[in-house]
């Protein structure tokens, strides 16, 4: 296409001066003259441009002085310094079995010899191919080793228990052999982890898996094989519960809910804190915010990668270009219709009482004042990634992302509506029994209306 493009200018270019074009080889006509699309020239600029990056970079971060900022600022952006003088890695993988994990009980763990690096080197990709190759490096780009997971494979029931359960395939999604950097097969972990859970023995990319236990697994590694582990950590670790980690190395405790990853361009900033920007409304064009946003994604998981690797490796950008394609194309599963009595009342409901906060197709909106809210605030001032705020929750297929808040600590929408949770006596919160204070919204409300405000949102 690129040579289309090249060619069609360079006709257009006599023409305008009036000349009549002498083409070397075929004509191109007018009518097919390719132009790159905005999306086109952004994913060009990504990968060619570190100013570009940088640039991107620093607009997109809420607070440039909290962990997760000053990270990046240190390192990210860079022609030839800091995190660019990694190598890029594209790892040889395949994906965990049921099969593999039968021969590693037996203490043999092997790549197969003809396997080969994840990604061929091709990036003449039109959007359905940069989607396709995101979604090979969703499942199977190792962001590290896992021992304690490897650990508890071995006891495949435990495992399953934990929420480490392979498809009808055979396969495990969000698990992979790969050759580390000291050319050893281990065990690793990929974005599908926590981000992929199955519905009826089939891998959802996007729905969170609530029914991770990765404190406890975690706990029961060290616990078995006697590797120490520092007793505050593992006291937090306890403290995770199904669904929930604390996924920065800093020593707050806000442990945090794994969110759905729907529609996620359609919202105006990412992480749950609003830890980075988005474009949302500072951007009218609809196809120039989403190369804006793209970009935003691209470089989040391209430093997250890096992170989570221990800073030794950087992904090949066109593997986080890729990545970004594929995530911002998750959509919800369908679901159950529902019985449409009190949704119109709930609508209206709704408009008045929650819809300022939760504005936008996404039902989200701006960040807000953590103190306007009232939940548990460790997040939003976490000193490794906090803003002072909340993102208001999308609502999109709200009815099967429970439990609620970013702590997960309500276990269904009408418990966020009941003013029950707030009084001292509440015991269904999932964090400990007592009170789960905050996000008092319509909890004042009678329970007829209350009731038609859940019934609209099971219709998100
Ligand atoms: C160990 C579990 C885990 C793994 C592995 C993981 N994530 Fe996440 N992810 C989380 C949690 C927990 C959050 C919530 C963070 C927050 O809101 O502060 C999150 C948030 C996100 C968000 C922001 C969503 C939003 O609502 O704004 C995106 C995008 C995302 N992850 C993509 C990825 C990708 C892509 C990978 C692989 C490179 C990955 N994650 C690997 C647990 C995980
Ligand atoms: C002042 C802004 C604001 C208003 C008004 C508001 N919300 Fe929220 N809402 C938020 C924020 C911020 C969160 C995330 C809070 C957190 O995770 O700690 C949230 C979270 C939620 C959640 C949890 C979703 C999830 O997946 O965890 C639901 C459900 C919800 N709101 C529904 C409502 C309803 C219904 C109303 C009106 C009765 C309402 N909200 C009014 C800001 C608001």
């Amino acid at each position: 296409m690129r040579a289309i493009v090249a060619l069609g200018s360079a006709v257009l270019a006599l023409v305008a001066c009036g000349r009549e074009p002498t083409p070397v080889s075929d004509p191109v006509p007018e009518d097919q003259v390719v132009l790159p699309s905005p999306e086109d020239r952004t994913r060009e600029s990504y990968l060619a441009d570190a100013k570009f990056r940088r640039a991107a970079l620093e607009d997109s971060l809420a607070n440039p002085d909290n962990g997760y900022s000053r990270d990046r600022l240190a390192a990210y952006g860079f022609a030839d310094a800091g995190w660019e003088l990694l190598p890029a890695w594209n790892p040889r993988v395949v994906p965990l079995t049921t099969e593999i994990t039968r021969r590693m009980r037996s203490g043999e763990l092997a790549l197969p010899p003809a396997t080969n690096p994840l990604w061929d080197g091709n990036a003449n990709l039109d959007l359905d191919g940069w989607r396709e190759l995101g979604r090979r490096v969703f499942f199977e780009y190792p962001l590290r080793a896992d021992d304690s997971i490897a650990h508890a494979l071995l006891d495949p029931e435990r495992a399953a228990a934990r929420g480490l359960r392979a498809a009808s395939d055979g396969s495990y999604p969000g698990l992979v052999v790969f050759e580390d950097l000291d050319g050893v097969a281990r065990i690793g972990i990929t974005c599908a982890l926590c981000h992929t859970a199955l519905v009826e023995g089939r891998p959802w990319p996007g729905r969170a898996r609530r029914d991770l236990e990765y404190g406890r697994v975690r706990l029961e590694y060290h616990a078995e094989t006697g590797v120490p582990l520092e007793p505050e950590l593992a006291a937090r670790m306890a403290r995770w519960g199904p669904g929930r980690a604390d996924i920065t190395g800093d020593d707050d405790e806000d442990p945090v809910a794994i969110p759905d990853l729907w529609r996620l361009l359609e919202l105006s900033a990412l992480t749950q804190a609003g830890t980075l920007r988005l474009a949302g409304e500072r951007i009218a064009d609809s196809s120039e915010r989403r190369s804006h946003d793209l970009v935003v994604l691209a470089i989040r998981q391209e430093t997250q990668i890096i992170q989570a690797g221990g800073d030794r490796i950087r992904p090949p950008r066109e593997l986080a270009w890729a990545l970004a394609e594929f995530v911002a194309s998750l959509e919800p599963p369908a679901l159950p219709l529902h019985d449409a009595a009190g949704v119109r009342e709930g609508r209206e409901a709704f408009a008045k009482h929650c819809r300022r906060c939760h504005d936008g197709p996404a039902g989200s909106g701006p960040p807000v004042l953590a103190q306007s809210v009232g939940t548990d605030r460790a997040l939003a001032d976490s000193r490794a990634r906090g803003t002072g705020r909340f993102r208001p929750a999308p609502l999109v297929a709200v009815e099967a992302a429970a439990p609620y808040f970013h702590d997960g600590s309500v276990p269904t929408l009408a418990d966020v509506l009941d003013p029950r949770r707030l009084a001292p006596e509440y015991r269904d919160g999932l964090r400990g029994a007592g009170p789960v204070p905050g996000h008092s919204f319509g909890t004042e409300l009678p329970p007829a209306e209350r009731a038609a405000i859940v019934a609209y949102l099971r219709t998100l």
